[in-house]
Formats: C-alpha cells, structure tokens, sequence
C-alpha cells in the first residue's frame, strides 16, 4: 500500500481534502492526524474491522484499549452512561484538550475499542485539523498514538511515515505537535477519580475541581502495577538504552563530561547543556517544563538515527507536567538509573 502524505496548515483548512480523508475514514481507511499532544493514527471507532486495521498496523496488543476523539460534548451520552456530572465539568473546562475521560461505555462501543472492559477513553483533541477531520468522517475516531507498538509517539508527520509507512493510507502532516505528550488519562469511574497516565492537563489543574483526586502510584514507581492496561508494557522506548542520571548540578556536570565514547549521546536541560565540553542534545530550560516535553520524543528520536547506543538523560521536577515527563521518562529508560 502507498502512503500519501497530505500538508494542511492548522489555519487554512483545504475543506476539499479534509472531506475526502473523512470519508476514507469512514469507509474503513486509516489515516494519521496530528492534535495537540501527539500524532494519532485515526480509524471510525464504530467498525470493528477499521479498529482492528489499527493493531496490525501499529502491532499493538489486542488487550490495550484505544480512546474515541470526538468533536463535539453530545458524542458523550452516544457512547457513554455518565453518572457523575463531574465529566460534564471537566469536558466543559478542558475540552478541547489533552484530557481523556474513561467512563462507563454503552453499547454502541465496539468491544474491540475497549478490549473488553466496561468503560472507554473518550476526548475532544484541541487542534483544528483533528476537529474538522472528525466532523467530515461523521463518526468518533478511534486513535492510539501513531507510532510503531513500542517506540515513542510521534510529534511530527515524518516520524509517523517512517513508523508506519506502506501500512496506512494518509498522513496528514500539520506541522509539529504543541504538547509533545499523549493525554492526561482520568478515570471517572471509580470512587475517588484516578489518574492513569499523567499529561498536560496536570494533577494541580484537575484537583481544583477534584478534591478527592488520586493518583495511579504507579505513575512514578515502576515497581507498582499500572491500573491502565496500556501503561503495563515498555513503552517510549528507544533502541538505545536510555539511563536517568540523579544528582546535584556539578556533579551531573562532571559526570556528563567524562562521556565522550561516540556511541553514548545526552539529552540535558539549557541549563547543563550550556556548561559542558562535550555534544548535548538540548531538551529547554529547567524552568520551562513545558518546552522540555515539547522536546522529548522527538529528541529521543533524534539520537536513536545516529550510532549511539546509550543515552545519558537528566532527571526533572515532577511539579505540573513533569510529573508527565518523568513518567515518560522513567518507562522509556524501563527503571535504569544511576546517582552520580
Ligand atoms: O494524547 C493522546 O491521548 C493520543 C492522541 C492521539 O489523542 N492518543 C494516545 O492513545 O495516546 P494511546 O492508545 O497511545 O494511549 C491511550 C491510553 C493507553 O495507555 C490505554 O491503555 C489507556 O489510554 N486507556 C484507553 N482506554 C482505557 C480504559 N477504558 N481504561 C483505562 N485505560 C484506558
Ligand atoms: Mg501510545
């Protein structure tokens, strides 16, 4: 199969095109879309056979579940059974956003989408070209990130042809992702709302609503079983070895200046980067977590083209959305540290 790359800027839409690529959707193509957090790989989520077009093509484990992207707050009550009208609060505040809502599903969800489960992953990605693309197909899309099971999501339409090129039919490149980072994951159907996957939408911005928020331990300690499905397996993780470095500024400093064998790469902050003798690949400053996130994937990926096979990574704060980067982080270096 041939994959066709179409180029759409975000603020001038080619309605003809986003017609067609709608359409193909609908009718069983599949077809990659950026939106705010990261490239999704799009299929109608109401046909089991699109959806399953989705796992061969990615080699995704049929237990994860995807999530709808939906364009529009009534696609709610069509999927789901809402029992607490704190979805509605939420959907209100942050939608359009890199929030995901898991509620309860009616039956008008493919079992296929939710791998069983009674619940799904709904949301509202904020980002025009993913809008309107779900308004043209007329139906939710169905959308894991669109990388190969395994290495991290894509912020950029070239990292999704090469991840998938011959196996879907459209990408759509609109430019680079903003968030750089999947969705913040909540779960609305359990006593106490639980965060499964941390993302933009941040612990501090959602407990001003949530009160009784909680958190998935496993966020953060890969010693604890995930509550999401997807977050059990090696996820974002690159062919290098990628190692976290703990320790105090200098310290990293000098650590990272011993590092010269060519196939060992660093990623750093501005901060370390600017005082160091040897090649950095710079992720932002310390005090912009926001940038560093931005960064992440695709510097990842970046150093996974050349011949290193090990990478040395500072470790972040995890106030806001670090809590989202060493998460991250942490999955993609599979628990490998060292204090230095
Ligand atoms: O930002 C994003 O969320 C991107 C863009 C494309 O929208 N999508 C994305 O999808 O990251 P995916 O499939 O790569 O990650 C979805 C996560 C997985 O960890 C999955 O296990 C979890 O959401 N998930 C989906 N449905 C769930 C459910 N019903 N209960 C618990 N976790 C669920
Ligand atoms: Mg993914």
């Amino acid at each position: 199969m041939e994959t066709r790359i179409y180029t759409i800027n975000e603020n001038f839409i080619d309605e003809n095109i986003i017609n067609s690529l709608g359409r193909s959707l609908k009718n069983g193509g599949l077809v990659a879309f950026p939106t705010e957090t990261v490239y999704g790989l799009g299929a109608n989520g109401l046909d089991t056979n699109s959806i399953k077009r989705i796992f061969q093509a990615k080699g995704r484990p049929s237990d994860n579940p995807l999530i709808l992207h939906i364009d529009d707050i009534k696609s709610l009550e069509e999927l789901c059974i809402i029992e607490n009208e704190l979805a509605y609060t939420l959907a209100e505040r942050f939608w359009p956003g890199p929030l995901t809502l898991v509620l309860k599903r009616k039956d008008i969800v493919p079992d296929i989408i939710t791998a069983g489960l009674d619940t799904v992953g709904i949301r509202m990605p904020n980002n025009n070209i993913a809008l309107k693309l779900i308004e043209a197909a007329g139906v939710p899309i169905a959308a894991p990130s669109a990388n190969r099971s395994g290495s991290p999501s894509p912020t950029r339409a070239l990292h999704v042809f090469k991840d998938l090129e011959g196996r879907i039919e459209s990408v759509i490149d609109g430019g680079e992702t903003g968030v750089g980072l999947e969705s913040t994951v909540l779960d609305l159907t359990q006593k106490d709302p639980i965060i499964l996957r941390p993302g933009a939408t941040t612990f501090e911005m959602l407990r001003e609503l949530i009160p009784n928020l909680k958190v998935d331990q496993a966020i953060l300690d890969l010693n604890e079983i995930p509550k999401s499905p997807g977050q059990k397996y090696k996820h974002y993780s690159p062919k290098a070895k990628l190692i976290l470095v703990y320790g105090e500024e200098k310290d990293i400093v000098d650590f990272f200046n011993k590092q010269t064998a060519k196939d060992i790469g660093i990623l750093a902050s501005t901060e370390i980067c600017k005082s160091l003798d040897v090649d950095c690949l710079e992720l932002g400053s310390r005090s912009n977590l926001e940038e560093v996130a931005h960064n992440l994937f695709s510097n990842i990926r970046e150093l996974d083209e050349t011949e290193v096979k090990t990478i040395y990574c500072e470790v972040f704060n995890t106030i806001g959305i670090g809590a989202a980067l060493m998460n991250r982080l942490k999955k993609a270096s599979g628990g490998e540290s060292i204090y230095v």
